[in-house]
């Protein structure tokens, strides 16, 4: 009985050493939390990994340091940087925009605030956001609802747009395909919208997740847009699904004029 009794106390205190190891590691082995925040206690062990993984990145730390909202920005910009479509003059729309580093690029890369010629960006979102200079946001407002559609175009000179921009996501589960799914039919909204919208010529950017119905969204974009290219920026993190789809040279059909 006493030597079941020990055993067991052995077990529970190697359990416990392991347990207690595995916490020090989270609180004080990671370089980066040497210098980082002194209380992580209380937070369980998703959020310290969050905040670890934001403290170790240098689009974050970027993104503060250039007063970005997040860390996204980049993605636009490297987008820009490889197919310069963001130009002075140009009206955009961005989907699924809160925070709002999207618009932040897009308004200066248009003259949206200031400058000649001047551009204009309307942003739209499900959430809050806080004004940008030069933007026209529509917060609270489900883009895929016709009525948030309609009054998108309100806004837009003649009800046309230069670019359609949409880095709209759902709250993710964790069920890769279910989420797949869900911003493949995000996306799908993007995309009929910029039909009614784009001038000839206009620019249709979407985030996707990867997933099976990946190939079929790019072959309907490509029937009505001269080129289209999947981008994964350097911004974007390697472990994630995301990827964009580039189409440029909106070719505007009769039936849609
Ligand atoms: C990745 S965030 C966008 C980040 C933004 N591009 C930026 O740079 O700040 C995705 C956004 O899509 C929005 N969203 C998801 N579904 C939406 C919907 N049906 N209508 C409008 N916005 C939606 C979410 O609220 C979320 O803010």
């Amino acid at each position: 009985m006493i030597r079941v009794a020990s055993m067991l106390l052995r077990r529970l205190e190697k359990s416990h050493s392991i347990m207690s190891l595995s916490q020090r590691q989270l609180h004080k082995s990671v370089p980066c939390l040497k210098k980082g925040p002194k209380n992580l206690k209380g937070k369980n062990s998703s959020s310290q990994r969050w905040i670890v993984r934001q403290l170790s990145d240098p689009y974050v730390q970027k993104a503060a340091a250039e007063n970005y909202r997040c860390r996204s920005a980049y993605k636009l910009i490297e987008i820009d940087e490889k197919f310069r479509f963001l130009k002075p003059g140009l009206v955009v729309v961005d989907c699924g925009a809160c925070p709002g580093s999207w618009t932040q690029v897009a308004v200066n890369r248009v003259n949206a605030a200031e400058g000649f010629p001047r551009g204009m960006v309307v942003g739209v979102d499900l959430q809050y956001m806080s004004a940008i200079k030069g933007a026209k946001l529509l917060s609270n407002c489900d883009f895929t609802l016709e009525e948030t559609q309609e009054h998108i175009q309100k806004y837009l000179p003649n009800g046309k747009a230069d670019v359609v921009l949409s880095d709209m996501a759902p709250n993710a589960t964790g069920l890769s395909s279910l989420d797949h799914d869900q911003i493949v039919s995000l996306q799908i909204s993007a995309f009929k919208f910029s039909k009614v919208v784009l001038r000839e010529g206009g620019v249709f950017v979407s985030k996707l997740w990867d997933g099976s119905h990946c190939k079929m969204f790019q072959s309907v974009v490509g029937d009505v847009f001269k080129f289209v290219k999947v981008v994964k920026p350097q911004s974007s993190r390697s472990n994630s699904a995301e990827l964009f789809v580039f189409a440029r040279g909106y070719k505007r059909i009769k039936q849609d004029s």
